[in-house]
């Protein structure tokens, strides 16, 4: 198994590019279901879930090429109505094949996706969504089994207790552009990944209206046909580079780093001190040579806020920063698994409910440690670029979930940061 060895202190400078979001892709893909022409989707992330999500549309019986190592071609002239456990177990965003599949085929069984690591992760606002437009549902055996012979438009609330829901909005969507009818979401996911969907099924065929706010209206259209789709930039692999700046103290140009669709985090880090420059849509020069860090209390909320997928990354900088700063998750409220393994480096972090107290400044030194999810490896990898010495990354497969080599990104911003095989790590510390 591979690990990641980071040897810190090493300031950064350069370019760095950008990639297609993860996010906004998965959903994408399962859109390609919707049509029996061909959809060519371009800007899309060199990933193991994306390349996952594409072994599942081939499994349900699409033909699905690779053009180039960022853009992909679908035809799903047939479409299968099971997506099995052995397929579904791995990512959790297959999930999102539930709408596409029940508005194609009007019938599909899709097992229900498992635990995950960063919290409970139900998927009742999904099934209430489908219910309202007059799916049949039942659960069977470890499956969401879906009649949608009799589906129409109708009225859909999608508010929960931690806000809206990304995917489940992106659900209902693909389900309500082929049911005939009027179908209303409320309190739908506004975050960027959800607009670009929208902009790739109106590109389809599809009526929209309401796009990027909380209120969409879909009206049914018979058959959608292909398309051609550019995929927005990943505004969380963005913000993990200007969290690279700032804990290195360097100065970088992030390429694709969209301030639009930053806007909460941005504001946060100008509140935390950090100078920067937003040089054009698509471009911010971090200047973390010029900047001087002060602690400050991060709320994590659903888009337009502060995103939870930079939390982890964000603990990181505030650890390093001179005094008391406190994050809440407000999404995922457990999400802080990356908080004992930054302690293992030296941060002061203590949990209180579903905040994280940081005593920053102290210190940090590398230690061999341990990735339990995406963003928590990144928050070591960038906790390792601060520390003094060796840091160890080890499951590192999560991190190739998200995240389009950034081994090799950081290593061209100037990083001393390599990808190894565990049998090169020291042997007292690999406990794989
Ligand atoms: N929720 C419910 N009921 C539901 C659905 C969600 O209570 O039926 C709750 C969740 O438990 C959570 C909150 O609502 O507390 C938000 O969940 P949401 O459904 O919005 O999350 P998701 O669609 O499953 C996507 C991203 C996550 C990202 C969240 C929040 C994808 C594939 N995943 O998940 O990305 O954290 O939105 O922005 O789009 C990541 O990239 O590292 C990642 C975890």
């Amino acid at each position: 198994m591979d690990v990641v060895r980071i040897r810190g202190g090493n300031s950064l400078s350069g370019t760095v590019e950008i990639g297609g979001a993860k996010n906004a892709c998965l959903p994408i893909f399962a859109a390609a279901l919707l049509t029996a022409e061909p959809v060519t989707i371009r800007n899309v992330p060199d990933l193991s879930d994306v390349r996952f999500m594409a072994d599942i549309l081939e499994r349900l019986g699409a033909k699905v090429e690779r053009l180039d190592p960022h853009t992909w071609r679908i035809e799903a002239q047939t479409v299968a109505t099971r997506a099995p456990y052995d397929l579904v177990r791995k990512m959790r965003a297959s999930v999102c094949l539930m709408g596409p599949m029940v508005a194609r085929m009007r019938k599909a069984e899709v097992s229900l996706p498992g635990g995950c690591v960063i919290g409970p992760r139900p998927i009742d606002l999904h099934l209430k969504g489908l219910s309202k437009l007059n799916c049949g549902i039942t659960i069977d055996s470890g499956y969401v089994k879906l009649d949608g012979s009799q589906l129409r438009g109708g009225t859909v609330f999608l508010g929960g207790r931690h806000g809206s829901t990304v995917t489940g909005t992106a659900n209902i969507l693909m389900a309500a552009v082929l049911t005939p009818g009027v179908t209303r979401i409320d309190s739908a996911a506004c975050e960027p990944e959800v607009i670009d969907l929208c902009k790739m099924l109106i590109s389809m065929g599809a009526n929209i209206s309401g796009v990027g706010s909380h209120a969409l209206t879909i009206e049914g259209v018979d058959q959608l046909h292909g398309t051609d789709h550019k995929v927005l930039s990943d505004r969380i692999e963005a913000g993990t580079y200007i969290i690279a700046g700032a804990v290195t103290q360097s100065d970088i140009t992030v390429k694709g780093a969209q301030a639009e669709n930053l806007a909460a985090f941005l504001d946060k880090l100008s509140e935390a001190g950090l100078a920067f420059d937003i040089l054009d849509e698509d471009t911010i020069h971090v200047r973390g040579a010029d900047s001087v860090l002060r602690p400050v209390d991060v709320i994590t909320l659903p888009h337009p806020g502060f995103p939870t997928d930079l939390q982890a990354q964000t603990c990181t900088m505030l650890a390093l920063t001179s005094g008391l700063s406190i994050v809440t998750e407000r999404v995922y409220p457990n999400r802080f698994m990356h908080v004992p393994e930054l302690g293992r480096m030296g941060a002061d972090i203590s949990i209180e409910g579903p905040s994280a107290v940081i005593k920053g400044g102290l210190p940090l030194s590398g230690a061999p440690v341990m990735a339990s999810d995406l963003r928590a490896s990144a928050a070591l990898i960038l906790a390792g670029l601060a520390a003094k010495g060796e840091t160890w990354v080890q499951r590192i497969y999560h991190l190739d979930r998200g995240y389009e080599k950034f081994d090799e990104k950081l290593a061209a911003l100037g990083a001393d940061v390599a990808r190894l095989s565990d049998t090169e790590m020291p042997k007292d510390i690999s406990v794989e």
